[in-house]
């Protein structure tokens, strides 16, 4: 069977007030129409068609990823105006299928059982049954239960309103079928567009009987018309997302407070998620990972056993099994630490690698440096990698210790098992196994005198002597 997907996504999302085109507003930093497509992606034998409009150079741009053909809707008369658009591309033995670009959280198996109940004498219609069916369209049905039309809320009589299941928008119909009713379609209704919810009629006129299927939650067919649906379906998508991650074997301290913008390509078991965690991008988690609150990873590689403490920011980095970050640690980009390394408070790692064992604890800056196994960077050490225009490399190795309050200026290269003594500025290579150090003598003087506070006889203020003397 060959399928034609018809995304609708032309409509403007007047309520949604924004500057952006509605189906290009986000759930887990991914654009509403995206959702759409990702899932449709998966049938077999599938070409995507999307009906656009509103926001038009930018959803192209923006999405021009997509394998699909775009067919402009330059004015938007309606949901069948906007099929008719594809009309000429639709093949008559196509099954067609129809769905909304601001319907995100729609299931592929929903649309697989749906499209199984299309043949040259049915139509596949999905339904929902609604509490407060307000606005959608009511699913007429004959005393025999069977559908004879779709009924839009403002052209319902008050008996019609009554009825509880609602059209979901979401079809499937044979091509052949399909492209003659929409050539039959007027806007002869209470909105003055063109509906397709009238081929459902036309269909019936044609012996072709409607078989409904309905999804298994609601939330799948609920669409996004302004920001505080947009962050209910974001919160459906993440407790989905949590509970799946929970399945495979992780604990989340609350679900509620957890969010995964992008995916995690390798999952470990006994990971630990504290709240507030937020994972974007493609990453790898591996076993026994303990990650604490606050924390931010963004495409990321994190191996088995390894300690994130609180308030962390991985970016594009890569942590080496039994390694411990934090707290307050940031990793950002090309950043590998090997097995065992210790990353402490404070300190900001930036296109680095840091070999085995090595430890840097305390308030460091590591910059486009090569840090070798068993090193010791102190507190408060600093790679000076920038002179304005161009980045020099540091490269510490193995066995170094640094002592605290250090400069390194790059580019420059610290030897194996070297000391650098505390407070140093470090200009030039610092050979193996020795000392260095660069800081000025100690001195004390003696005859050296505070300066004291005197009063002001005019004002009664205590002041410097210096500036009473000023004064004078
Ligand atoms: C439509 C259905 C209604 C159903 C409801 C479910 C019709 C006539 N009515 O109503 O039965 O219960 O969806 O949400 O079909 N669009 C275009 N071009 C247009 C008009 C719409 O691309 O000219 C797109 C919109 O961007 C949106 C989708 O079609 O993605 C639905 O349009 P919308 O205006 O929301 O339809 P409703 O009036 O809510
Ligand atoms: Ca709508």
């Amino acid at each position: 069977m060959k399928i034609t997907t018809i995304i609708l996504a032309a409509g403007k999302g007047t309520r949604m007030r924004s500057q952006l085109p509605k189906i290009l507003h986000n759930i887990a930093n991914k654009p509403l129409l995206q959702h759409v497509y990702d899932m449709s992606r998966q049938l077999t034998n599938n070409a995507i068609k999307i009906v656009y409009g509103h926001g038009a150079d930018l959803v192209r741009e923006t999405l021009k990823d997509l394998d699909v053909t775009w067919i402009e809707q330059q004015q938007q008369l309606g949901t069948g105006h906007a099929v008719q658009q594809v009309s000429h591309e639709i093949t008559e033995s196509d099954t067609v299928l129809i769905l909304y670009g601001d319907v995100p959280l729609l299931k592929l198996a929903t649309v697989e059982q749906l499209i199984v109940n299309v043949s040259d004498t049915s139509l596949a219609l999905l339904t929902v049954d609604l509490l407060d069916p307000t606005g959608y369209g009511r699913i007429v049905r004959n005393a025999a239960g069977q559908v004879i039309k779709i009924v839009e809320e403002k052209d319902a009589t008050p008996i019609e309103k009554q009825i509880i299941e609602g059209n979901t928008g979401i079809l499937a119909v044979q091509g052949k079928h399909l492209k003659k009713w929409l050539s039959q379609l007027t806007n002869n209704n209470a909105q003055g567009e063109y509906y397709l919810t009238d081929i459902i009629e036309m269909a019936v006129a044609d012996g072709v009987t409607i078989l409904t299927t309905q999804p298994e939650t609601i939330d799948e067919v609920l669409g996004v018309n302004n920001r505080i649906q947009l962050s209910h379906l974001e919160r459906i998508y993440q407790l989905e997302q949590a509970n799946r991650l929970m399945e495979l074997g992780v604990t989340l301290i609350d679900p509620a407070r957890f969010d995964l913008r992008g995916s995690i390509e390798n999952l470990g078991v006994d990971i630990i998620i504290d709240v507030n965690v937020i994972i974007e991008g493609k990453n790898s988690i591996g076993n026994n990972v303990t990650i604490g609150a606050n924390t931010s990873i963004t495409n990321s590689i994190i191996a088995d056993d390894v300690v994130i403490l609180a308030n962390c920011i991985l970016d594009n980095a890569v942590v080496g099994k039994g390694s411990k970050i934090g707290p307050y640690a940031r990793l950002r980009p090309e950043t590998v630490l090997a097995e065992n390394v210790h990353i402490g408070n404070f300190v900001e790692l930036k296109k680095s690698s840091v070999a085995a064992f090595s430890k840097i604890n305390h308030l460091s800056y590591i910059g486009d440096s090569t840090v070798g196994a068993n090193v010791n960077i102190g507190a408060g050490t600093i790679t000076c990698n920038y002179d304005g225009v161009n980045k020099f490399r540091t490269i510490i190795e193995d066995g170094a210790f640094i002592g605290s309050d250090t400069q390194l200026i790059a580019p420059v290269t610290i030897g194996k098992n070297a000391t650098i003594g505390a407070g140093s500025t470090i200009t030039k290579d610092s050979p193996e196994n020795q000392l260095t150090l660069s800081r000025a003598k100690q001195i004390s003087l003696a005859a050296w005198q505070r300066p004291v506070k005197l009063e002001n006889q005019a004002t009664g203020n205590k002041v410097l002597a210096e500036t009473l003397i000023k004064d004078k």
